[in-house]
């Protein structure tokens, strides 16, 4: 059986609704069980045969954490050691997923998943712990990088772009951070892949959307989808700005593309260029009228 932690965080609930439209069966939790507390987690395998765990729970709170970094820590590192911890002793293997922010974004290509880490931010630390501690106790894991993230059950930047489209009349967006969007319907609809196949080689992968763009780029193609779509009562202009003009408390890297030629050759993960991905996901927002919550 699986075990989908995390259940309803943005992508956990991409995953939970994948599993459930598919009718593959599945334990689903959330901060019921909080996957700090050992004990807690042991309660919960207790007595259920788990094959899987999923683990879409973190701290995801990139500049909060700067200040919080032992809730940071907490929940990415000790929270994750005690699934790793579970998944040994129920010979499950675990999916986790981690960040572009392990990499310090200075590298002019892409990442690959043996470049050098090196985060600038206390997220970005504390993620890599996490992948640290499952390398330390599992062999069967897939930890799977992934950036920029995007769906419909949370808060992102599509959705916060789409309201400020409707406030305001200009606003300024950073052109010189680039990276790869991730749509987490596409990411979910691949996992349930994963855990289908047989078999497949463990270890660290990079996945994202298709294209390396900038905050910039991805602005100006969710407003153009909007505006095609009739979505959009004003026309705001839209400024390319540096990241020193909108300093924020946690550092990004500059580039964070990936490389994603591993997860494509070995995982066989579908990935779709981001503008298809983005036009899909908009619409999925339409029909469901789930805009800029
Ligand atoms: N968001 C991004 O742009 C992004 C980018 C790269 C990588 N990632 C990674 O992708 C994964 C999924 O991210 P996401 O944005 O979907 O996360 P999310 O929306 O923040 O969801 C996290 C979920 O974890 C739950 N949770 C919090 N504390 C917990 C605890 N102690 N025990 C059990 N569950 C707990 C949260 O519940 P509450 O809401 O009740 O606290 C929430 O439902 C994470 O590993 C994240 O690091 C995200």
């Amino acid at each position: 059986m699986i075990w989908l932690v995390g259940a309803n965080g943005m992508l956990g609930a991409d995953i939970r609704d994948g599993l459930k439209s598919r009718k593959i069966p599945f334990f689903a939790s959330d901060i019921n069980v909080d996957i700090t507390s050992m004990q807690k987690i042991d309660e919960f395998i207790s007595g259920r045969a788990i094959k899987w765990i999923i683990n879409c729970a973190a701290y995801t709170a990139v500049d909060k954490a700067e200040t919080e970094p032992q809730d940071a820590q907490h929940l990415n590192v000790k929270g994750v050691k005690n699934l790793a911890k579970a998944a040994k002793l129920t010979g499950a293997k675990l999916i986790q997923f981690s960040t572009d922010y392990v990499f310090d974004g200075e590298k002019k290509c892409p990442y690959g998943e043996e470049d050098p880490v090196s985060p600038t931010s206390v997220y970005g630390k504390t993620k890599l712990a996490g992948e640290v501690e499952i390398r330390k106790h599992l062999d069967q894991y897939y930890i799977i990088r992934i950036s920029w993230l995007y769906g419909i059950h949370g808060q992102n930047f599509v959705k916060t772009m789409l309201r400020l489209f409707d406030e305001k009349t200009e606003l300024g967006i950073i052109n010189d951070q680039i990276g790869g969007p991730t749509y987490t319907k596409q990411l979910a609809s691949n996992i349930i892949k994963l855990l289908k196949a047989k078999e497949k080689p463990y270890g660290i992968y990079h996945y994202s959307d298709e294209g390396s763009i900038s905050w910039y780029d991805f602005a100006l193609e969710i407003k153009k989808i909007a505006q095609e779509n009739g979505l959009l009562a004003k026309d705001p202009r839209i400024n390319p700005i540096t990241t020193d003009m909108y300093p924020l408390p946690a550092k990004r890297p500059e580039n964070s593309c990936f490389n994603k030629q591993k997860v494509i050759n070995l995982l066989g993960f579908e990935i779709k260029d981001w503008k298809v991905n983005l036009k899909a996901y908009l619409k999925e927002m339409f029909q469901t009228k789930n805009l800029k919550k």
